[in-house]
């Protein structure tokens, strides 16, 4: 077939359509390992960057400078929407919150302007069209209610999201409440950048797997669920993320995305098999593969290529974000392995 721009590349996996290979990009695939990104953070804290158009913009394109992936996705991060919420954030690098939401009484306090907080990432997003002009593909993203929920919900996550988790039991008016609150909150987050020019979104749910399949129905699903469905009849396509989810195969396929994003755990040729004739499949390296010797991750793209081939769609990524220890050889031979490729 004739050779795709990446927009169109990107866009038509995700669907489902015919693609002439499998479209590319890396989950953090601006960061640490980056020396220009480090570089850059020297002069700026992590929430400046994410609060500077100028910076977010320059941080978003370093990884497609170098390696020109097929997707760029704009530098921010899911805890932004909060913070124009009252929701008092620091990172080190880890994210903290000074002032968790922790009983009712303290939704009231979850009151003021996502669209003001997100400002600087929708103006990132204008900025990079200008950029990258309308062949590549420029990605949006949002936290899932249950893991923003996580965040918020506590100064420092405890291990396993065990104070969330536990009242799902004890309280869950209270659980309810704040998933309710929270898919607003990411609902917004995603029409603001398909607003300002979003040709993707993905949501993502880092800590879905803590859940187990009925609890991730009646609570994070559920919120999820109605996240998709608020958003524009006209809406781009929705990339949904879980980590740690094998065991929630079957109900992310259910709750309308177009693409589910699959950790490295899961089989990509099993995942094809069970839910992939629903959906497009994203995926799945595990992160750690990267450190590997070139050839040895040229042979896991082919593997992974001939799996993601019995799926609906694919398009290929880590399993997690790229982790700061990573060395640049690794996703270069990542990328180019991808971009050699013919479906
Ligand atoms: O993918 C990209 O390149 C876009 C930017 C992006 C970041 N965070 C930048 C970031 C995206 C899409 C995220 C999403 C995000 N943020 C998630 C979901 C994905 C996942 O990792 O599971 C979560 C859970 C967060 C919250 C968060 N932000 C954590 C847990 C951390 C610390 C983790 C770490 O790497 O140490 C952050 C900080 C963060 N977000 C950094 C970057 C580049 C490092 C900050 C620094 O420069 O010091």
């Amino acid at each position: 077939m004739k050779t795709l721009t990446a927009r169109e590349r990107f866009v038509r996996a995700c669907r489902g359509e015919a693609v002439d290979r499998p479209p590319v990009w890396l989950m953090r695939q601006a960061g640490r390992y980056l020396p220009e990104y480090r570089e850059l953070r020297e002069r700026a804290s992590f929430l400046e960057a994410c609060a500077d158009p100028d910076l977010a913009v320059e941080i978003s394109l370093q990884p497609h400078r170098r390696f020109g992936m097929d997707a760029v996705i704009v530098f921010s991060d899911i805890l932004i929407p909060l913070t124009g919420l009252g929701i008092s954030l620091d990172f080190a690098p880890g994210p903290s919150v000074a002032n968790p939401i922790e009983r009712a009484s303290d939704l009231a306090r979850l009151d003021g302007d996502v669209a003001a907080a997100m400002g600087p990432t929708c103006e990132a997003i204008r900025r990079l069209r200008n950029e990258l002009g309308p062949d590549v593909p420029i990605l949006g993203f949002a936290g899932a209610p249950w893991t923003l929920a996580a965040y918020a919900s506590e100064k420092k996550l405890s291990r396993d999201v065990e104070r969330l988790v536990v009242s799902s039991y004890t309280e869950p008016e209270f659980l309810d409440a704040l998933l309710d609150r929270m898919a607003e909150i990411t609902a917004q987050t995603l029409e603001l950048q398909i607003e300002a020019g979003a040709d993707a979104v993905q949501i993502f749910d880092t800590w879905a797997g803590v859940l187990s399949s009925q609890r991730f129905r009646r609570f994070a699903g559920r919120a999820l669920a109605r996240t998709i469905e608020s958003l524009p009849a006209d809406r781009p396509p929705v990339i949904l993320f879980a980590r740690g989810a094998a065991h929630l195969l079957y109900d992310l396929a259910e709750l309308g995305a177009d693409v589910v994003s699959v950790d490295w755990r899961v089989d990509l040729a099993d995942a094809a098999l069970r839910i992939g004739q629903r959906v497009s499949l994203q995926g799945n390296l595990d992160p750690a593969a990267l450190q590997a010797p070139p050839k040895t991750i040229e042979r896991a793209v082919e593997q992974l290529i001939e799996a993601g081939s019995k799926a609906r769609g694919h398009i290929l990524n880590l399993g997690h974000g790229v982790v700061p220890t990573t060395p640049i050889e690794g996703v270069r031979a990542f990328v180019e392995a991808a971009q050699r490729a013919r479906g």
